[in-house]
C-alpha cells in the first residue's frame, strides 16, 4: 500500500518545493493541509504568499492528484479527522510559528499518524539550544528542541533535517562572513531543503533520525564568494567577523530582520570545535540527489532575493 504524505505550509518556499518534489517522486499519495480560518500570518522574511498566489498552486497540484484538506489548524476536533489516513506529516511552517505545531502533534498522535517531520531546516538545534549567549536564534532553536520533545512525548516517530544556511538570506553586501571563511558547511537553497524533504523520508536510516543535509552545497563562506565574484566578474564586497565582533554587533542591533541574521552570526561563530551545526548527510544516503548548481542559483535565485532584501531595508 502506497503510503500519504500530508504538508502543512505547502504554500510557503520549503513547503511548496516538498509537494512538488513528491508529486514528481510519485512514491507516496499527497495530501496538503489547507489553514481554514485565517490565523494572523507571520510568514519568514518575505512576508507570505498572496491568496491568489495559494490559490493557483492548488489548482496545479489538485490537477496532478494532490489532495486538499481543509482544518482550522488551532483545532484538534477540526485536525485530527483531516489527518486520518496520513503516514508521515511534513511541517514546513515559518518560524515565526513554530508553535503551530503543538496543535498538529496531538492531532497527530490521535489520528494515528506514523511519523512528524517538524519544520527545523537550519542548524542542529539540539546543540544549538545549549550555547551560551541568550539570542533570539537561540530562542528559536530552544523551541525547535522542544518539539522534538513533543513529538517523542506523543510516541510518534520523526526526521529532524536540519539543512545549514539558506544561502539568499545571507549574502547582501558587504557579506558578513562567519568566522575565518575556509570552514565547510552545509548550505541549501529554500527551495532545495522541500525538494529534498521527499527523499530524506523515503530513506529507511531517516526513521527516528537527525539528518542534516547540505541540500545545494557543502563548501565553505570563500568558496561560496569564489563562485559569485567569477559570476558577476567582480569583487564582492565582505567582512570577516568572529564571535566576539558578532556578538558585539547583535547587542548594537535594534529589532528587525538584521538582528534576526545576526542572531544566526553568533552561533554560528560560538559553534565549539567538533560540534558541528552543519553536516553533510545527503552525500552518504542520497548520493543521487542533485542540488540546484551554483550557476544557476545565483543569478535565479540569490541576486533576485538580496536585491529584493536590500530594497526592503532601504529607509
Ligand atoms: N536555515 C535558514 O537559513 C532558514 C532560512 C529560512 C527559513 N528557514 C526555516 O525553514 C522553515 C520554513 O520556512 P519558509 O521560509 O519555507 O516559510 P514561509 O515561506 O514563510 O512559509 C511558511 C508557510 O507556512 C504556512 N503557515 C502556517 N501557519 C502560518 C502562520 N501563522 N503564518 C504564516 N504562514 C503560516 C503558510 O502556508 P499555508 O498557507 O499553505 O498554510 C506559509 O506559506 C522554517 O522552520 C524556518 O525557520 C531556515
Amino acid at each position: 500500500m502506497r503510503k500519504t504524505v500530508t504538508v502543512f505550509g505547502a504554500t510557503g518556499t520549503a513547503g511548496s518545493a516538498c509537494v512538488d518534489e513528491l508529486i514528481e517522486q510519485k512514491l507516496f499519495d499527497v495530501q496538503v493541509l489547507v489553514r481554514m480560518g485565517r490565523d494572523t500570518d507571520r510568514s519568514t522574511m518575505q512576508g507570505g504568499r498572496a491568496e491568489a498566489g495559494r490559490q493557483s498552486l492548488y489548482a496545479r497540484w489538485q490537477a496532478s492528484g494532490v489532495k486538499l484538506v481543509e482544518a482550522d489548524t488551532a483545532s484538534h476536533a477540526s485536525l485530527i479527522p483531516a489527518l486520518q489516513g496520513t503516514h508521515h506529516l511534513v511541517s514546513c511552517a515559518p518560524y515565526s510559528a513554530t508553535e503551530a505545531q503543538y496543535a498538529l502533534i496531538y492531532a497527530a498522535r490521535e489520528a494515528g499518524v506514523e511519523r512528524f517531520v517538524p519544520s527545523e531546516f537550519g542548524f542542529i538545534y539540539e546543540w544549538e539550544q545549549f550555547w551560551p549567549t541568550d539570542t533570539e536564534h537561540r530562542a528559536m532553536a530552544r523551541q525547535k528542541a522542544f518539539i522534538r520533545r513533543v513529538i517523542e512525548l506523543a510516541g510518534l516517530d520523526y526526521t529532524i533535517i536540519p539543512a545549514g544556511m539558506w544561502p539568499e538570506y545571507y549574502l547582501l553586501e558587504p557579506v558578513a562572513v562567519m568566522g575565518d571563511g575556509d570552514t565547510p558547511m552545509a548550505w541549501s537553497t529554500g527551495r532545495d531543503v522541500g525538494r529534498i524533504i521527499p527523499h530524506v523520508l523515503a530513506h529507511p536510516a531517516s526513521r527516528n533520525a537527525v539528518c542534516p543535509i547540505a541540500a545545494t552545497a557543502y563548501c565553505s563562506w570563500n568558496e561560496l564568494l569564489d563562485v559569485r565574484e567569477r559570476l558577476l566578474g567582480r569583487k564582492v564586497e565582505r567582512h570577516y567577523l568572529d564571535a566576539a565582533q558578532w556578538k558585539a554587533a547583535y547587542a548594537a542591533q535594534p529589532p528587525g530582520p538584521i538582528r534576526t541574521l545576526m542572531a544566526i552570526g553568533v552561533a554560528a561563530t560560538e559553534c565549539p570545535e567538533g560540534m558541528s551545526l552543519w553536516a553533510h548527510w545527503n552525500a552518504r544516503y542520497l548520493p543521487q540527489f542533485r542540488g540546484t548548481p551554483l550557476a544557476e542559483l545565483f543569478p535565479d535565485v540569490i541576486e533576485p532575493f538580496v536585491a529584493a532584501m536590500r530594497a526592503s531595508l532601504a529607509p
